[in-house]
């Protein structure tokens, strides 16, 4: 594998579980400093161990990024280990899918709205002066295809909310990024398998209404996600910014 990100520094949130795991395995295969972040600690010490048994190594720190002042913790933590901050990708997020006539405002509609969207905020703000000073850096927020289009049979209301949110917030933040050298894009995955998704997609009417979108014949994985996020956090997409990436097996093409 080519090290498209050596010599970079990169946070990874949500690398515990599902697509950040992915990012933060393709991100120090590819040579980057990686700083993986979750809630879980076993699952950040089980990553650790698994890369180390490739010869690589990461950085872990768990914390809640939905709490203002763990959040400022964890990024004294990463100008304490790292001359430099290159890379934030924004993986970490909790959400509650639940029909409208059962979502509670505070058990699931708050929930869903911290968990994807305070979790971003609260790390790109904690993030800007390290990723200011570095002056060539990349932010890569998890958006989704239901910022776009509701899919039928996934009571997604919540979700859908919080990820349209994630895509605006990300052309804004690309604009008041770039006068600094900040780059902000985000990716919106279709129905990508993860611990996330795995319990609703054993819902035959919810794995139905995915496989009828899509155009590749097979679900995405985690990889498929991981590729794309190296892409917009090198080099190689120093043009690009403010945009969007579906990367949904052409889900949201028809
Ligand atoms: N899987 C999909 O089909 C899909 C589709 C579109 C968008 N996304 C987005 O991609 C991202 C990753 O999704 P996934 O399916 O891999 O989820 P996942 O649940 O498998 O992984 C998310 C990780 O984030 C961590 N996390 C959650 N809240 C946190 C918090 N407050 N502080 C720290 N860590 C926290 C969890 O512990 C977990 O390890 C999310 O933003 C999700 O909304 C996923």
């Amino acid at each position: 594998m080519t090290a498209r990100l050596a010599g970079k520094t990169a946070v990874v949130t949500g690398a515990g579980s599902g697509i950040g795991e992915g990012c933060a395995k393709g991100f120090a295969r590819h040579g980057a400093t990686v700083i993986a972040v979750d809630l879980n600690r076993a699952s950040l010490d089980t990553l650790k161990s698994e890369l180390q048994s490739d010869g690589l190594d990461i950085l872990t720190h768990a914390t809640d990024l939905t709490d203002p002042a763990a959040v400022a913790d964890l990024f004294e933590f990463v100008s304490e280990n790292s001359a430099n901050l290159d890379v934030l990708v924004n993986a970490a997020a909790v959400a509650d899918f639940v029909w409208i006539e059962e979502m509670e405002f505070d058990q699931h509609w708050r929930r869903t709205i911290a968990g994807e969207l305070d979790t971003v905020f609260l790390a790109c703000k904690a993030a800007w002066s390290m990723l200011k000073a570095s002056g060539n850096s990349a932010i890569v927020n998890l958006a989704s295809a239901n910022a776009y289009v509701a899919l039928k049979n996934s009571p997604a209301l919540a979700h859908t909310a919080g990820k349209g949110g994630v895509l605006a917030m990300t052309r804004q933040l690309a604009m008041e990024g770039g006068p600094h050298g900040i780059r902000a894009n985000s990716i919106s995955p279709g129905m990508i398998v993860t611990p996330a998704t795995e319990p609703a997609l054993e819902r035959p009417e919810l794995l139905q209404s995915v496989w009828d979108k899509l155009m590749v014949n097979r679900l995405g994985t985690p990889e498929d996600i991981a590729h794309m996020a190296v892409f917009l956090a090198s080099d190689e997409a120093g043009y690009i910014t403010g945009a969007d990436f579906r990367v949904d097996g052409g889900a949201l093409a028809w």
